[in-house]
């Protein structure tokens, strides 16, 4: 008898699974805080980059009752790095909707999951297969590249993902839906690549119509791209005698929404946080240019430093930051690279 495709997947995952920090060891109930948590951090960011974040927030926060109740600032502190700052604001907000509506205990299936900041139709799916075992089929970025594969479907993305979308979920097995949403994830990180992938150690390698065709590496095609605009600004590093460093915090809505920078101006139209103009002009340019690429944009910012004059007070919504305490703030890494540069 011949086993159907989610059948041999499991037996290739039960094999080959990777251990993951967030992940249930064979046996244990996954905690749904862990997997929530996980998925949320995995939304834009790598596997090696998440997993240092997901142990310190639960060394930090070890319940989702213990990240409701923790004050934003060291919310956004601990997250610091990772990227899309909007995602921690929604995780914390998702956090505090969880322990006050539902005791902290999260919803089950994948239309109450979706109703919480945050959580969209992807994660949503994903918590649901994970957490809670039910036939939810999530689609990301891995998963439609071996699905494309697999039915040599040379559709370029995004009009590939309907047709993916409606694939994955004729896949899902009635029995253990959320290992093989994580065998997928595995299948497509591990085996499944971009690049050469390693199509000899794949269960589904005698299925593979792209393997069968040759085109497996060509898949999933792309529209065009268009390339990314260029912004440049200028940032100003103001010391005071403390050697501490003048900087804002950032409007919560937005680009690096509710994190700490510099004053600069010119490249962020809505959000210039400028040095008032009783400082004397004379700035020290720095050689070197930071570089630093956003999902939309990328941006080149001149670096100005100088020591502020006897007298000088911090204007309203400004602060004096101490740069030992960077790696505890919520500095997002544009910053850090400024840092970088000018203490070097
Ligand atoms: N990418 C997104 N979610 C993931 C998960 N749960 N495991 C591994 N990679 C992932």
């Amino acid at each position: 008898m011949s086993m159907s495709p989610a059948s041999e997947l499991l037996s290739w995952y039960d094999q080959h699974a990777r251990i993951l920090p967030w992940r249930a060891k064979v046996g244990q109930t996954p905690d749904p805080y862990h997997v929530w948590l996980s998925e949320i951090m995995l939304q834009q960011t790598t596997v090696t980059t998440v997993k240092p974040y997901f142990e310190k927030f639960l060394r930090l926060f070890p319940t989702v009752q213990d990240l409701a109740a923790a004050a934003e600032p060291s919310v956004m502190a601990a997250w610091a790095g990772l990227g899309y700052y909007s995602r921690a604001r929604n995780l914390h907000a998702c956090a505090r909707q969880i322990s006050r509506d539902f005791g902290g205990k999260f919803p089950e299936t994948e239309a109450a999951l979706q109703l919480l900041p945050g959580i969209g139709p992807y994660t949503a799916a994903a918590i649901a297969a994970i957490a809670f075992d039910q036939p939810a089929a999530p689609v990301d970025g891995n998963i439609e590249r071996v699905l494309s594969r697999i039915s040599a479907d040379t559709t370029p993305l995004p009009a590939l993902k309907k047709p993916i979308k409606a694939y994955n979920q004729t896949l899902v097995p009635a029995q253990r839906p959320g290992d093989f949403a994580q065998a997928m994830m595995d299948l497509g990180s591990s085996i499944c690549t971009p690049k050469r992938p390693n199509c000899a150690a794949c269960p589904w390698q005698n299925r593979c119509q792209a393997h069968q065709q040759g085109i497996a590496e060509s898949l999933p095609r792309r529209g065009p791209k268009k390339p990314k605009p260029e912004r440049a600004g200028t940032v100003f590093w103001l010391e005071n005698n403390a050697r501490e460093v003048l900087m804002a915090r950032r409007p919560n809505k937005g680009l690096l929404g509710g994190m700490l920078m510099f004053p600069s101006r010119g490249w962020d139209p809505q959000n210039d946080t400028q040095v008032p103009d009783l400082l004397p002009a004379n700035w020290h340019k720095l050689s070197d240019e930071v570089v630093h690429v956003f999902t939309h944009f990328r941006l080149t910012l001149k670096v100005e430093a100088q020591t502020a004059p006897p007298g000088f007070q911090e204007p309203d919504g400004y602060q004096w930051v101490n740069p030992r305490d960077f790696a505890d703030e919520a500095l997002p890494s544009v910053m850090r690279k400024i840092a970088r540069l000018v203490l070097a």
